[in-house]
């Protein structure tokens, strides 16, 4: 016959059992101690399996007395557990805590090179007043940079020696010169009228100084339309110089020659750093403009009716006007930058500082 005291002293061992497991912190010595002692093979099981041999009372009493014995163990286990669980939870929280104010280094994060900035600013600038944007190849046709635009077959500027041609030269494919065979392309590709601007890259065989690169951009702009004129292209030009320079820019046109303009001009603007003063007084000389008191920013005139005719535009109906600025001078003036070498070193600090401010 099973006393109550043996139930009694197996419900202790396993509570001893249990309390060593969490003890020793171990959610794995808890599912072995409750295995051992609540499991089939444990000495309660048994002694339950006993019970058929019994009298109905006796079975009846030993059997609650068995149960009673495997609930406290239960008890005592899912304290255990819950306890030690909880503590296994906290100290994960610990071992994972994420120091959100650690100083670390991320990836650094690029900028938007100060041109690019630029170009997309300019061409904003005349988005605004309806025109639209063009592209060209950088690998051009000679005909297109030179033939198309009124240089004759002998013009000098065509064998200049700072014109690139690419090979074989039968092909007569050149590194464009200047943006101005985008005015071709966009008169023999769009319906009149024409307002489009066109940056872009140019090339010539030129130094590599803080002042020169044998790779620059230019704005190229051109307007078809009847009944333009200078004075078109003046305003237009003005409206771009306040948009870059702000309200208190001064420009001046002063007369020039291009084969595919007539009357040409050259666009100046007041030098940024003597305000002209240099050119008037030897005692304060200005290395910007070299005490010329302007700044050349680019060319520009009436489009040449030559040029509308090699179009198939009739010249007698339309008039236009055109121009092309310097683009990576326009950066130079707006920032101050004085070395054109720092615009191709690639160095991102550089972009970084002038990001803000040129777009
Ligand atoms: N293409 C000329 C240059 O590169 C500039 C220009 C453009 C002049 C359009 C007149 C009209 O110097």
């Amino acid at each position: 016959m099973v006393d109550n005291d043996k139930i009694e002293a197996l419900v202790t061992q396993a509570a001893v059992a249990f309390s060593q497991a969490e003890a020793n912190g171990s959610l794995d010595e808890l599912a072995q101690a409750r295995a051992a002692h609540t499991g089939k093979d444990s000495p309660l099981r048994a002694m339950q399996r006993t019970l058929g041999g019994l009298s109905n009372e006796d079975r009846r009493l030993v059997g609650s007395q068995i149960q009673t014995g495997l609930k406290q163990m239960e008890s005592v286990l899912a304290g255990a557990e819950d306890r030690l669980r909880a503590r296994d939870l906290q100290a994960r929280l610990v071992r994972e805590t994420v120091d959100v104010t650690a100083d670390i280094q991320l990836h650094p994060v690029g900028a938007v090179h100060p041109l690019t900035g630029l170009i997309h600013r300019m061409c904003d600038v005349f988005v605004a007043m309806g025109w639209q944007v063009a592209e060209g190849p950088e690998a051009e046709a000679e005909w297109l940079n030179f033939d198309a635009l009124n240089f004759t077959a002998d013009h000098p500027a065509r064998f200049m020696s700072d014109t690139l041609f690419l090979d074989p030269p039968e092909n007569h494919r050149l590194l464009r010169t200047h943006t101005s065979p985008v005015q071709m392309r966009a008169l023999l590709s769009r319906s009149l009228p024409v307002y489009v601007v066109a940056p872009g890259k140019v090339y010539r065989a030129d130094e590599y100084d803080a002042t020169h690169l044998p790779v620059f951009h230019q704005i190229e702009g051109l307007a078809v339309d009847k009944g333009l004129s200078m004075a078109d292209l003046k305003g237009t030009l003005d409206h771009l110089a306040r948009a870059m320079f702000g309200s208190q820019v001064r420009t001046r046109l002063r007369p020039h020659y291009f084969p595919f303009t007539e009357p040409s001009a050259e666009m100046d603007l007041l030098c940024f750093v003597c305000h002209g003063a240099s050119a008037t007084d030897p005692s304060k000389p200005c290395r910007t403009c070299k005490s010329q008191g302007w700044i050349e920013w680019g060319g520009c005139g009436v489009v040449n009716p030559a040029v509308l005719r090699a179009a198939g535009v009739d010249s007698n109906v339309y008039s236009g006007f055109a121009f092309g600025m310097g683009v990576d001078r326009t950066v130079m003036f707006r920032n101050n930058a004085s070395d054109l070498r720092d615009f191709v070193e690639a160095d991102v600090r550089f972009s970084r500082q002038l990001e803000g401010v040129a777009r």
